[in-house]
């Protein structure tokens, strides 16, 4: 029995016990799965709402799509400073008894306690040596973590990396569980893998804003992943994959 003022056991149990599921049969069955609708008045019955105002925003959103064939081509630096910075980047400073001064960003994070971290393998960025880089976010910059053209050792850890071989970015969200966790108990998983959800649509965004396509990725490898970016699992693992890129058009 795990004791309820235990904060983390129960969810690092689930964490781990959750890599890609090995059932052939079930993956096979998905294709003929038909997607559900819940419908509660009859025909006809429901309050009919206007259409969507077209909006910029509504344009973005509309547009968004996942793109699993990319042609690698040089993307300016600018390019990767937006889609940093609109995954988490400082949007405003607060300041907290206790706590002194947050940055809060563009997503929203339970408590203000912010467990993601953001490391991106990045290829051809102008300015960038290709190679895996953290994202600090108070000095919205890239700490070099190791140089190189990686892309070839995602082949064993990301099950999609066939899919993203043009693309100039993976983007891969960690999680740091305690910061969370050491307010929410195991209720602070949920909240983690909620924030992951808001991270990676802003990096959508930004993407399709700036012409480029993105692919939210859950299908990897967990241990072999954490341990190309060197985090121990435990602690901090990743918990959310995206690719980002030039949209090959003839295939798309
Ligand atoms: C949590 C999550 C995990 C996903 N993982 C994968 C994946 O591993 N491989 C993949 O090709 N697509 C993946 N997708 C993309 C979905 O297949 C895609 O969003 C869905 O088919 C709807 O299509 P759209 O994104 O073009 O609207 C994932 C999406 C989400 C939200």
């Amino acid at each position: 029995m795990i004791p309820a003022d235990d904060a983390s056991t129960l969810s690092l149990l689930y964490h781990i016990n959750s890599e890609p599921w090995d059932n052939a049969e079930a993956y096979k069955e998905a294709q003929d799965y038909e997607v559900e609708y819940k419908e509660m008045a009859g025909p006809g019955d429901a309050l009919k709402l206007p259409a969507p105002a077209a909006s910029p925003f509504m344009r973005l959103l509309q547009a968004r799509e996942s793109c699993r064939d990319y042609r690698l081509c040089p993307m300016p630096a600018q390019v990767l400073s937006n889609i940093l910075a609109s995954a988490s980047g400082v949007t405003r400073t607060q300041h907290l008894d206790g706590i002194g001064g947050i940055y809060l960003r563009t997503a929203p994070s339970a408590g203000g306690l912010f467990p993601l971290e953001i490391y991106a393998l990045a290829r051809e960025v102008e300015g960038a040596a290709d190679g895996l880089y953290h994202y600090n976010v108070r000095r919205h910059g890239l700490e070099l973590l190791k140089a190189g053209g990686w892309f070839a050792e995602l082949d064993h850890a990301l099950l999609m990396a066939p899919l993203v071989q043009g693309a100039n970015l993976i983007l891969f969200l960690s999680a740091i569980f305690a910061r969370s966790q050491k307010k929410y108990g195991p209720r602070g998983y949920r909240y983690i893998t909620l924030e992951a959800g808001h991270v990676a649509q802003n990096v959508c965004l930004s993407a399709i804003e700036q012409g480029l396509g993105s692919l939210c990725m859950g299908g990897y490898l967990d241990g072999r992943l954490n341990g190309f970016l060197g985090l121990d699992g435990i602690q901090e693992a990743v918990v959310y994959s995206l690719a980002v890129g030039y949209r090959d058009l003839h295939h798309n």
